[in-house]
């Protein structure tokens, strides 16, 4: 193993528009939606507590206070609970993460992904450091961000988590082509933003997961402005290539994506399957929706 600056740091942006889920985001977060009773937020917290980081810097836009008191104690919630029969609860609501370990950047406007994680530089300073995109759930033991900061340590190098989509849905993401070092590890040639499946180089997809030398932040402020209007992270990763090695890593885990109405669902049913407390529930459900959906088509 090498000798490299440890990764402690990590940002998780969340001051999207989130307008897939329009109408609700105009009042709630995207972050703050749930899979079943938690929200998308939450799970990328615990991912990155398990993967050993110390400090998370959430980017939030002005409006969205309920991502910091969802963080904050509520004494008056914990009084409650535990006067009435909600001791079980309670362990929910302290199970948080809290207090020391996350702190806010507010970026003022959301232009973009690139531009988020520009707003959170003096937090990171001259650190290597983790990105965590909270619409990207991951399930597995050790968690995704865990094996990529192992592959950090042994190669001392980037790491970009990378998943191989079917090829019809490789232009709804950032494409890598590259050379394969192991059997699930690349190093990156180059990369194309959303391109039409015939021009794809591979259909391995970036997905929410970045481990970057903070020299991505000088690639950020000479990146123009791109699609939509926004400066993009991967126009700034197509800058570092320049100068820097970054791997592409093929994961361990299921990704569920969580940018969508559909995906959510889909994350829902999945977890839901996995609970006791709901599985014959949502086994019988499927099962009287099937043979309605069936008996209207004959
Ligand atoms: P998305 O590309 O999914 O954009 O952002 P979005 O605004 O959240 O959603 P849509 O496309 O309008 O439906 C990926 C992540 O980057 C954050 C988002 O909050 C999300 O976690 N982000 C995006 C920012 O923090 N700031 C931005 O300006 C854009």
């Amino acid at each position: 193993m090498v000798n490299h600056r440890q990764i402690t740091k990590a940002i998780i942006p969340a001051a999207g528009l989130g307008s897939r889920f329009l109408p609700v985001t105009k009042a709630v977060p995207k972050e703050m939606l749930p899979i079943l009773d938690k929200p998308m937020l939450q799970f990328v917290i615990e991912e990155v507590i398990e993967a050993g980081i110390e400090e998370i810097i959430l980017v939030v836009s002005p409006g969205k206070e309920s991502i910091s008191s969802y963080f904050r104690d509520n004494t008056e919630l914990e009084k409650h609970l535990s006067s009435t029969d909600g001791h079980k609860l309670i362990e929910l609501v302290k199970n948080i993460p809290t207090g020391d370990q996350v702190s806010y950047v507010v970026q003022e406007e959301p232009l973009g992904l690139g531009h988020a994680v520009l707003t959170a530089h003096a937090a990171i300073g001259d650190n290597p450091f983790a990105i965590v995109l909270p619409d990207d759930i991951i399930t597995n033991t050790p968690g995704a961000l865990r094996q990529m900061i192992d592959i950090y340590n042994a190669y001392g190098s980037g790491v970009i988590a990378v998943e191989a989509v079917p090829w019809e849905s490789v232009d709804k993401y950032g494409v890598i082509s590259g050379n394969r070092i192991s059997d699930n590890l690349h190093q990156i040639e180059s990369l194309v933003e959303k391109p039409a499946m015939d021009q794809a180089p591979s259909n391995l997809c970036i997905v929410g997961r970045y481990i970057l030398p903070h020299t991505i932040f000088n690639d950020l402020r000479n990146t123009k402005t791109g699609a939509k209007n926004e400066i993009q992270l991967t126009d700034a990763l197509s800058l570092a290539l320049n100068t820097e090695r970054i791997l592409a890593y093929e994961f361990e885990g299921v990704r569920y994506d969580g940018g969508t109405p559909f995906g959510l669902l889909r994350a829902s049913l999945e977890f839901g399957l996995a609970r006791n407390d709901m599985k014959q529930d949502i086994i019988q459900l499927l099962g009287s929706l099937l043979s309605a959906s069936s008996n209207s088509a004959t």
